[in-house]
Protein backbone atom coordinates (compact mmCIF):
# COMPACT_ATOMS: atom_id res chain seq x y z
CA UNK A 1 0.00 0.00 0.00
CA UNK A 2 1.44 3.35 -0.70
CA UNK A 3 2.26 6.02 1.64
CA UNK A 4 -0.60 8.43 0.88
CA UNK A 5 -3.34 5.74 0.51
CA UNK A 6 -1.74 4.85 3.97
CA UNK A 7 -1.85 8.54 4.96
CA UNK A 8 -5.96 8.96 3.33
CA UNK A 9 -7.22 5.92 5.17
CA UNK A 10 -5.34 7.22 8.53
CA UNK A 11 -7.02 10.85 7.62
CA UNK A 12 -10.66 8.72 6.93
CA UNK A 13 -10.71 7.02 10.19
CA UNK A 14 -9.86 9.73 12.42
CA UNK A 15 -12.37 12.23 11.23
CA UNK A 16 -15.06 9.78 11.53
CA UNK A 17 -13.64 9.32 15.30
CA UNK A 18 -13.72 12.65 15.64
CA UNK A 19 -17.24 13.19 15.31
CA UNK A 20 -18.30 9.79 17.28
CA UNK A 21 -16.15 10.99 20.04
CA UNK A 22 -17.73 14.36 19.72
CA UNK A 23 -20.91 12.95 22.76
CA UNK A 24 -17.99 12.76 25.02
CA UNK A 25 -17.12 16.38 25.56
CA UNK A 26 -20.60 17.76 25.76
CA UNK A 27 -20.73 21.70 25.94
CA UNK A 28 -22.00 22.27 29.33
CA UNK A 29 -18.96 20.36 30.71
CA UNK A 30 -16.63 21.67 28.17
CA UNK A 31 -12.82 22.12 30.12
CA UNK A 32 -10.23 23.76 28.96
CA UNK A 33 -7.84 21.59 30.59
CA UNK A 34 -9.32 18.28 29.92
CA UNK A 35 -12.14 19.27 26.77
CA UNK A 36 -11.45 18.47 23.03
CA UNK A 37 -9.14 21.98 22.96
CA UNK A 38 -6.68 19.73 25.57
CA UNK A 39 -7.36 16.45 22.96
CA UNK A 40 -6.74 18.39 19.85
CA UNK A 41 -3.24 20.20 21.38
CA UNK A 42 -2.44 16.32 22.42
CA UNK A 43 -2.96 15.47 19.06
CA UNK A 44 -0.72 17.86 17.43
CA UNK A 45 2.20 17.69 20.25
CA UNK A 46 2.20 13.95 19.26
CA UNK A 47 2.75 14.36 15.83
CA UNK A 48 5.66 17.14 16.55
CA UNK A 49 7.04 14.08 18.48
CA UNK A 50 6.72 11.64 16.19
CA UNK A 51 7.94 13.93 13.78
CA UNK A 52 11.60 13.75 15.53
CA UNK A 53 11.26 10.61 17.56
CA UNK A 54 9.78 7.86 14.80
CA UNK A 55 6.52 4.91 15.83
CA UNK A 56 3.60 4.04 14.16
CA UNK A 57 1.61 7.59 13.69
CA UNK A 58 -1.59 5.76 13.13
CA UNK A 59 -1.94 4.02 16.35
CA UNK A 60 -0.55 7.23 18.23
CA UNK A 61 -3.01 9.40 16.59
CA UNK A 62 -5.61 7.38 17.32
CA UNK A 63 -4.67 6.87 21.03
CA UNK A 64 -4.03 10.73 21.49
CA UNK A 65 -7.64 11.73 19.72
CA UNK A 66 -9.56 8.82 22.30
CA UNK A 67 -7.17 8.75 25.36
CA UNK A 68 -9.56 11.19 27.43
CA UNK A 69 -12.54 10.25 26.16
CA UNK A 70 -14.10 8.83 29.85
CA UNK A 71 -12.47 12.02 31.67
CA UNK A 72 -16.12 13.78 31.71
CA UNK A 73 -17.48 10.33 33.29
CA UNK A 74 -14.61 11.07 35.90
CA UNK A 75 -15.95 14.03 36.08
CA UNK A 76 -19.38 13.62 37.22
CA UNK A 77 -17.95 10.54 39.38
CA UNK A 78 -19.47 7.68 37.02
CA UNK A 79 -15.79 6.12 37.33
CA UNK A 80 -12.87 6.84 39.84
CA UNK A 81 -9.84 6.08 36.72
CA UNK A 82 -10.69 7.73 32.91
CA UNK A 83 -7.60 6.08 31.46
CA UNK A 84 -9.26 2.43 32.36
CA UNK A 85 -12.75 3.48 31.53
CA UNK A 86 -10.97 5.16 28.62
CA UNK A 87 -9.60 2.08 27.53
CA UNK A 88 -12.62 0.32 28.15
CA UNK A 89 -14.89 2.71 25.28
CA UNK A 90 -12.23 2.82 22.99
CA UNK A 91 -12.06 -0.88 23.05
CA UNK A 92 -16.24 -0.55 22.05
CA UNK A 93 -15.43 2.44 19.48
CA UNK A 94 -12.74 0.94 17.23
CA UNK A 95 -14.41 -2.31 16.85
CA UNK A 96 -16.63 -1.22 14.81
CA UNK A 97 -14.09 0.75 11.87
CA UNK A 98 -12.21 -2.78 10.92
CA UNK A 99 -8.66 -2.34 12.78
CA UNK A 100 -7.11 -5.51 13.61
CA UNK A 101 -7.23 -6.98 17.68
CA UNK A 102 -3.55 -6.33 17.79
CA UNK A 103 -4.02 -2.82 16.89
CA UNK A 104 -7.20 -1.83 18.70
CA UNK A 105 -5.02 -3.79 22.08
CA UNK A 106 -1.77 -1.52 21.77
CA UNK A 107 -3.93 1.27 21.11
CA UNK A 108 -6.21 0.21 24.60
CA UNK A 109 -3.29 -0.60 26.05
CA UNK A 110 -1.59 3.37 25.53
CA UNK A 111 -4.77 5.05 26.29
CA UNK A 112 -5.29 3.15 29.77
CA UNK A 113 -1.39 3.54 30.27
CA UNK A 114 -1.35 7.18 29.59
CA UNK A 115 -1.23 8.74 33.27
CA UNK A 116 1.09 6.30 34.20
CA UNK A 117 4.55 7.44 35.96
CA UNK A 118 6.11 4.08 35.03
CA UNK A 119 8.26 4.43 31.86
CA UNK A 120 6.80 3.35 28.77
CA UNK A 121 7.53 -0.11 27.11
CA UNK A 122 7.24 1.25 23.24
CA UNK A 123 8.15 4.44 21.81
CA UNK A 124 4.12 5.33 21.13
CA UNK A 125 3.16 4.97 25.06
CA UNK A 126 6.16 7.05 25.85
CA UNK A 127 5.28 9.51 23.17
CA UNK A 128 1.29 9.51 24.14
CA UNK A 129 2.73 10.36 27.54
CA UNK A 130 5.04 13.03 26.77
CA UNK A 131 2.46 14.67 24.53
CA UNK A 132 -0.13 14.98 27.27
CA UNK A 133 2.03 16.16 30.48
CA UNK A 134 3.64 18.59 27.63
CA UNK A 135 -0.06 20.31 27.14
CA UNK A 136 0.69 20.83 31.56
CA UNK A 137 3.47 23.12 30.00
CA UNK A 138 3.98 26.44 28.70
CA UNK A 139 1.68 29.51 28.19
CA UNK A 140 -1.23 27.01 27.43
CA UNK A 141 -0.41 25.23 31.34
CA UNK A 142 -0.67 28.83 32.44
CA UNK A 143 -4.31 29.02 30.96
CA UNK A 144 -5.44 25.98 31.72
CA UNK A 145 -4.61 26.30 35.71
CA UNK A 146 -6.31 29.52 35.71
CA UNK A 147 -8.98 28.12 33.33
CA UNK A 148 -9.39 24.94 36.11
CA UNK A 149 -9.35 27.39 39.06
CA UNK A 150 -12.60 29.24 37.71
CA UNK A 151 -14.17 26.40 35.97
CA UNK A 152 -13.82 22.98 37.46
CA UNK A 153 -15.36 22.05 40.57
CA UNK A 154 -12.27 19.34 41.15
CA UNK A 155 -9.44 21.94 40.72
CA UNK A 156 -11.19 25.11 42.32
CA UNK A 157 -8.63 27.27 44.25
CA UNK A 158 -8.42 31.24 43.60
CA UNK A 159 -5.58 32.76 41.70
CA UNK A 160 -3.63 33.93 44.30
CA UNK A 161 -3.87 33.75 48.11
CA UNK A 162 -1.39 35.61 49.81
CA UNK A 163 -2.27 34.29 53.06
CA UNK A 164 -0.07 31.31 52.23
CA UNK A 165 3.55 31.09 51.61
CA UNK A 166 4.76 30.53 47.90
CA UNK A 167 6.62 27.13 49.06
CA UNK A 168 3.58 26.11 51.08
CA UNK A 169 0.51 24.37 49.72
CA UNK A 170 1.07 23.69 46.37
CA UNK A 171 -3.04 23.58 45.70
CA UNK A 172 -3.57 26.67 47.65
CA UNK A 173 -3.83 28.90 44.58
CA UNK A 174 -2.87 28.89 40.62
CA UNK A 175 0.12 30.52 41.23
CA UNK A 176 1.60 28.32 43.89
CA UNK A 177 0.16 25.81 41.45
CA UNK A 178 2.44 26.82 39.00
CA UNK A 179 5.05 27.56 40.94
CA UNK A 180 4.91 23.78 41.49
CA UNK A 181 5.35 22.53 38.24
CA UNK A 182 8.41 24.62 37.81
CA UNK A 183 10.01 23.15 40.61
CA UNK A 184 9.10 19.48 39.71
CA UNK A 185 10.45 19.97 36.46
CA UNK A 186 13.32 21.48 37.63
CA UNK A 187 14.27 18.63 40.07
CA UNK A 188 14.98 16.11 37.21
CA UNK A 189 13.83 15.57 33.73
CA UNK A 190 10.10 14.01 33.51
CA UNK A 191 9.79 12.96 29.98
CA UNK A 192 10.58 9.78 28.63
CA UNK A 193 11.68 11.51 24.54
CA UNK A 194 14.68 13.40 24.30
CA UNK A 195 12.20 15.74 21.86
CA UNK A 196 9.75 15.92 24.30
CA UNK A 197 12.85 17.72 27.09
CA UNK A 198 13.54 19.82 24.37
CA UNK A 199 9.86 21.14 24.11
CA UNK A 200 9.29 21.38 28.28
CA UNK A 201 12.53 23.20 28.69
CA UNK A 202 11.14 25.99 26.32
CA UNK A 203 7.67 25.52 28.30
CA UNK A 204 9.16 25.90 31.43
CA UNK A 205 11.61 29.49 30.91
CA UNK A 206 7.79 30.54 29.80
CA UNK A 207 6.27 29.17 33.04
CA UNK A 208 9.29 30.62 34.75
CA UNK A 209 8.92 34.50 33.76
CA UNK A 210 5.02 34.30 34.05
CA UNK A 211 5.81 33.37 37.78
CA UNK A 212 8.78 35.85 38.35
CA UNK A 213 6.65 38.67 36.48
CA UNK A 214 3.32 37.98 38.45
CA UNK A 215 5.67 37.99 41.92
CA UNK A 216 6.70 41.03 40.86
CA UNK A 217 3.67 43.13 40.42
CA UNK A 218 2.31 41.79 43.68
CA UNK A 219 5.49 42.79 44.81
CA UNK A 220 6.27 40.14 46.96
FE1 LIG B 1 -6.06 11.95 30.91
FE1 LIG C 1 -5.04 14.27 28.61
Amino acid sequence: MSKNILSDSRDSLLNSLRKEITVYFPDELEDYSHGMSHTKRVCKIVEIIHEKEGGDLLVLSVAALLHDIARVHEEIGECINHAIKGGELAKEILSKYGLSDNIIDQIVYYIINHRSNQKGETLESKILRDADKLDCLGAISISRIIASSLQSRQYSRPIYDPLIPLNGCETASSLHYIILLIEKYKKGEIFLTETANTIARERIEIMSGFAENFKKELYI
